[in-house]
């Protein structure tokens, strides 16, 4: 993963809470949910958001080192950890003091809320950036919703059809959510509040059931139903995608993600990196999504050039939008050169940080034989598995 300079989002996520309603040996964001833990799942979310963002990850103070080496490892590059508050709104405020000079928009983001996709990450920016003030998603009440008192008894019944029941990631121009957060008298549960209450504009976007926030055990039951266990697994499925590229001889090699000095390059209207076009056409076919021709056009004048990591992202984000999940990538190059060993681990790293799975990688040759044993081209053939988790 390219590491982001000039990162022009920053995500803070705030995971410093006690998690006194779960219940669980450990603080909340630290709870194991089907292997990961909870911050690692909702960092993992930023990590797919299409736009690379700076990661600001804020987290109990005797926990800051386990935070960092899980952080860091979920987001594929080093992330800004800084010790959180008494309360939500002061640990929010010490990870708005980490953001970037470079950033314009902050997103707000509960570790909690760990199933997030990452397309509501790209939502909430999206919006930003069209509307110039701060969005929220969140989704309609569905229950009936009354006004009682503390002994029980019925002042009024709610009209629903005004509420939204908010979710993170919040996302806000800079300089509204500094301007609020230094204003702040109130203590509010979330971001948009602080904003609103300067008289700053803060507009709802069309929430996700997936971000809803783990705060009990049976938040955390259902998390695990979603993802899938034994008694109710989540459907499997596997998809196959191959690639093959001529060597160009005037052109750079690029595969696998990485750039490979010295050695001759592929022929094709992107970069030719066959290993990812292959990834891509495996994860599409798993999902019945498409193709690589389908979804991103070969004739389209955006992919001129373009790295596997752009198809790879994009592919990640639509197959998560469209419920699923990956499970593992498999991809077998077939070719003469580049020697792959040497940099195997490096690519796989790179790879599996794109996709948030693992991918492994392995190599061969063709004993002398047919195109790839003259040396002619590269062919990769790769096998995805994906999850879908039915309902959502
Ligand atoms: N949070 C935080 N710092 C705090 C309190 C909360 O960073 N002092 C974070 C939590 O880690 C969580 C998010 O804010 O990701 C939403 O808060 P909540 O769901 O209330 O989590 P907890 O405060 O940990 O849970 P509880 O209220 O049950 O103790
Ligand atoms: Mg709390």
């Amino acid at each position: 993963m390219t590491l982001n300079a000039v990162p022009r989002v920053s995500v803070i996520v705030v995971a410093a809470g006690s998690g006194t309603r779960l219940g669980a040996e450990v603080p909340k964001a630290f709870a194991a949910l089907r292997g990961s833990t909870l911050l690692e799942r909702s960092v993992h979310a930023a990590a797919g958001m299409r736009e690379r963002p700076q990661l600001i990850v804020v987290a109990p103070a005797p926990l800051v080192a386990e935070a960092t080496a899980l952080a860091s490892a979920a987001f594929g590059e080093a992330v800004t950890v800084v010790a959180g508050g008494e309360t939500r709104q002061r640990s929010v405020a010490l990870g708005l003091a980490e953001v970037a000079d470079t950033v314009s928009i902050v997103l707000v983001h509960d570790a909690a809320r760990a199933l997030t996709p990452s397309s509501l990450f790209d939502a909430v920016v999206d919006e930003v950036d069209a509307r110039g003030h701060g969005v929220i998603p969140g989704l309609p009440v569905s229950d009936t919703i009354k006004l009682v008192d503390a002994a029980g008894d019925i002042h009024e019944t709610v009209d629903r059809s005004v509420l939204s029941a908010v979710q993170t990631p919040q996302g806000f121009p800079r300089a509204d959510l500094v301007a609020a957060y230094a204003a702040a008298t109130s203590d509010e549960t979330d971001d948009a509040g602080l904003v609103t209450a300067l008289g700053l504009e803060v507009s709802v976007i069309p929430g996700r059931e997936l971000a809803f926030k783990v705060t009990t055990p049976a938040d955390l039951s259902r998390a695990e139903l979603i993802l899938g266990d034994s008694a109710a697994p989540a459907l499997p499925r596997i998809g196959i995608g191959t690639d093959t590229h001529g060597f160009d001889h005037s052109a750079e090699l690029w595969l696998a993600g990485l750039q490979w000095p010295d050695e001759d390059g592929l022929a094709g209207h992107s970069d030719g990196d066959a290993v990812a076009h292959a990834i891509t056409d495996a994860l599409l076919s798993a999902c019945s999504l498409g193709d690589i021709g389908s979804v991103f056009g070969t004739s389209d004048p955006r992919f001129v050039g373009a790295h596997g990591e752009v198809f790879l992202t994009e592919t990640r984000r639509r197959i998560e939008e469209a419920g699923f999940r990956i499970g593992n990538v498999s991809v077998q190059v077939i070719g003469n050169r580049p020697k792959f060993s040497p940099r195997r681990e490096e690519a796989e790293a790179l790879l599996t940080g794109i996709l948030g799975a693992p991918v492994s990688l392995s190599a061969t040759t063709t004993d002398g034989l047919g195109f790839t044993g003259r040396g002619e081209g590269i062919a990769a053939i790769a096998t995805a598995l994906v999850f879908y988790s039915q309902g959502y």
